[in-house]
């Protein structure tokens, strides 16, 4: 059954039209099908836009109230047996994705790593699935086990240090984060999954503050970050869903991409006071890590992505 396709609608006017124009269509055929097909035909001006058949999945799994492990069956049109659906709010959300919102935030959560759900909300940076193999990367080098004291720069939506308190036990966990809603959003998720936190692993505090005004040195055994790093030049080029939604301040990383990358280096000279060993694991532009060999003290490890990017560095001071 579609529950609501008679409601009558007070919304504005560009909406409003959609939707009648949609609600007669799907009173016509009222099939799940046609109403799928019907967000099809209708993609947004933006030419870089090419996710729009994995959108549309992922809102109608939404508003059907699947789980997210359904989308692939929704994908390939192989609906629930009795589906309901709002049709209001299901026009309503295509006419944000139409405007080039990102889906992350017109659903409010997202699934990163292990975490189900993160809430996602504009302007944080929504999480990237690079940054999934970045905390990959630190999870294989802690030994399964071992107590140690993580530091993540750059929060967002605490998605990295989440992900580590959920995979391993004895973990503390410390941020660092300057943006209010980046930093108010962390907290309200770490609120959310704290129960699901590995035994003996806790999320010690979040620091409001950009790295270089950070005034308390400890000695951690690894910081993990995934700052901004995108070249000032390169910001124009990004996609409409990027540019219009996300804090540029979480992107850009002025002239050469790597303005708090190099403040995060000057910080890790003021841990390895304290402990000489630390680790950093970080995510970069294509050619960071290169630079970064002729740059910082210590072994510099330049690590692939999965579509073949060198924009991970792992830096080691053993
Ligand atoms: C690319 S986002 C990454 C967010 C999150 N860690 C993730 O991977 O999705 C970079 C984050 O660093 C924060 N940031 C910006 N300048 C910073 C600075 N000077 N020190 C620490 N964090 C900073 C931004 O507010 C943003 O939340």
């Amino acid at each position: 059954m579609f529950t609501n396709l008679t409601r009558s609608f007070h919304l504005s006017s560009s909406i409003h039209s959609t939707i009648l124009k949609h609600t007669s269509s799907v009173r016509l055929s009222s099939s799940l099908s046609k109403i799928h097909e019907l967000a099809l035909s209708d993609p947004p001006d933006d030419p870089q836009n090419d996710e729009w058949n994995l959108n549309i999945a992922h809102l109608l799994t939404h508003h059907l109230n699947l789980p997210s492990n359904q989308f692939t069956k929704i994908l390939n049109k192989s609906y629930p047996p009795s589906p309901s659906l709002n049709a209001t709010s299901f026009f309503e959300d295509l006419e944000k994705l139409k405007n080039n919102e990102p889906i992350q935030y017109i659903l409010g959560t997202w699934d990163f790593h292990i975490l189900e759900n993160i809430l996602c909300e504009s302007p944080v940076l929504i999480p990237r699935p690079e940054t999934e193999e970045l905390v990959e990367l630190l999870l294989k080098d802690i030994h399964e086990g071992k107590e140690c004291k993580v530091l993540d720069i750059g929060t967002g939506t605490g998605c990295i240090g989440l992900s580590v308190l959920c995979s391993l036990p004895n973990i503390k966990m410390y941020g660092v984060e300057p943006a209010s809603a980046a930093y108010n959003l962390s907290s309200r998720n770490i609120a959310k999954f704290k129960n699901q936190f590995k035994p003996n692993s806790s999320y010690v505090k979040i620091y409001n503050c950009g790295i270089s005004e950070l005034e308390d040195i400890m000695s951690f055994d690894y910081i993990i970050t995934n700052p901004p790093y995108i070249p000032s030049s390169d910001m124009k080029g990004l996609k409409l869903n990027v540019l219009d939604y996300e804090d540029h301040a979480a992107l850009e990383g002025g002239q050469d991409g790597l303005k708090v990358i190099n403040d995060i280096f000057e910080y890790v000279k003021k841990v390895r006071k304290l402990n000489g060993n630390v680790k950093v694991f970080g995510e970069g532009d294509v050619g960071h890590p290169e630079v970064l060999k002729g740059r910082v003290e210590g072994r510099v490890e330049g690590i692939k992505d999965f579509r073949g990017m060198e924009r991970f560095f792992v830096v080691s001071y053993e």
